[in-house]
């Protein structure tokens, strides 16, 4: 789907387009009758949830809090440990992911879990969505293979249960704390926002069940997305040193003396940092395609009909790389985000030029957030280091999940 056609579809008949098909049997058998935002379709339920996360990203302190600067210190100290064992030499990749991992449990629970629980949670969470990827075979294939598959779904279900295992003590834990006080208290958590959300018309509270089920979404849906486009960033400035430069000089000048933190509030004096980011998620979005998109009516859109239950989507990643649209369309080019030139509207005469996160009803709530944890998380790894290409090797840039950089700033 081209861009213009993107806008036609998810802005302009946004309502028509904003629904999801049924999902799979395999997440079915994990998604507590589909109560996650993104296997919601169009109904109340969706609307209460999305509403609901929307509203506490957008009022969350949490970031600005010490939060995120204790997954950056535990990011950095990590870094150097392997640094300094290693020749100077870092495979940044899982100790990212997990930085992000434990920002995004922090974000979520309000609290920083201990590492090991931290670990365990991190094992079943990749560990199930491996394997809900592999299941989706199953999903099409005959009922008399069944058999094969079974060994794989009855692991799903161990890592199911391993998961209420780790988390229903959590929400039990807050659900008391949220009675004694009340309700009253504002939401330092998305958990504690789940916990005080009812139904309109019903009254009814959720269930542990579903409420496992949406910090699991939560913490999934921000953590691979934004990690992967943080290492895409990193490696590009390992490519591009020239960049890396004019970004820490942007950034520097924010560091106080004695002080190596760029905090919070200083990232909106850095246009070039958000351009950097930008262009990271044109040129790399973690989502090539969106999540599928359904209509519950029939339509006739440009002469053709769509029937009612058909799966529509949309190629992300093409969209953000199409020529007629871009100059250079490969290249990494933060410039074009900076003023006066190319990037500098996404969308230009009812056409989409780039949408890493979604657009119209269903685009991503997390965009807010993704966005300041990217600025925090780069502006901060490029004043403490400079990330230089271990000699003699070269830089991949063919999609794969981990990259290797030097370190010696
Ligand atoms: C760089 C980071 C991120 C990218 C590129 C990204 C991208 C996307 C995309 C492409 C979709 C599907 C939109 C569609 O189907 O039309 C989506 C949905 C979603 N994202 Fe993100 N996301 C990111 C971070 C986050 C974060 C930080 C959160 C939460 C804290 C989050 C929560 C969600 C949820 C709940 C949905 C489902 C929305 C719905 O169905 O209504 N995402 N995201």
């Amino acid at each position: 789907m081209s861009g213009d056609l993107a806008h036609r579809t998810l802005v302009r008949m946004g309502q028509a387009f904003a629904f999801r098909p049924p999902p799979l049997g395999t997440f079915h058998s994990i998604s507590a009758n589909h109560h996650t935002i993104n296997l919601s379709s169009y109904n109340p339920q969706w609307r209460l949830l999305r509403h609901n996360i929307s509203t506490f990203l957008a009022t969350t302190s949490s970031l600005s809090s010490d939060g995120i600067r204790q997954s950056l210190d535990m990011l950095v100290k990590k870094l150097n440990h392997q640094a300094a064992n290693n020749s100077s030499i870092v495979v940044p990749s899982d100790h990212i992911k997990f930085a992000l991992f434990q920002l995004f449990t922090y974000l979520c629970f309000g609290e920083m879990l201990d590492t090991e629980l931290l670990k365990d949670l991190r094992k079943v969470q990749l560990g199930m969505l491996g394997l809900a990827v592999k299941l989706s075979v199953f999903n099409l294939s005959p009922k008399f293979l069944m058999l094969m598959f079974l060994p794989r779904l009855w692991k799903l279900l161990s890592f199911r249960k391993r998961q209420e295992e780790l988390i229903v003590p959590i929400v039990m834990a807050h659900r008391k704390s949220c009675n004694e006080n009340n309700n009253n208290s504002s939401h330092n958590s998305y958990l504690d926002s789940l916990l005080a959300l009812k139904a309109k018309e019903s009254g009814r509270r959720l269930t542990d069940e579903e409420i496992v089920n949406l910090c699991s979404e939560f913490i999934n849906a921000a953590t691979e997305t934004t990690s992967t486009v943080l290492e895409w960033i990193m490696a590009n400035l390992v490519k591009h040193q020239v960049i890396q430069e004019k970004l820490f000089n942007g950034t520097r000048q924010f560091t106080k003396k004695g002080d190596q933190y760029v905090e919070m509030e200083n990232l909106k004096h850095i246009p070039y940092l958000k351009a950097v980011i930008l262009e990271g998620l044109r040129r790399h979005p973690p989502a090539h395609f969106l999540l599928p998109h359904t209509l519950d009516n029939d339509i006739i859109l440009d002469g053709c009909a769509i029937p009612k239950g058909a799966v529509v989507n949309c190629a992300v990643a093409e969209i953000g790389r199409d020529e007629t649209v871009w100059k250079d369309p490969l290249s990494f080019m933060p410039e074009r985000f900076l003023n006066g030139n190319d990037g500098m509207h996404m969308i230009v005469e009812e056409k989409i030029k780039m949408m890493p996160f979604g657009a119209g009803r269903r685009a991503c709530p997390g965009e807010g957030v993704a966005m300041s944890v990217l600025e925090y998380f780069i502006a901060n790894l490029v004043t403490r280091f400079h990330w230089k290409r271990v000699e003699g090797e070269k830089i991949d840039m063919t999609d794969r999940q981990s990259f290797q950089g030097l370190l010696s700033r």
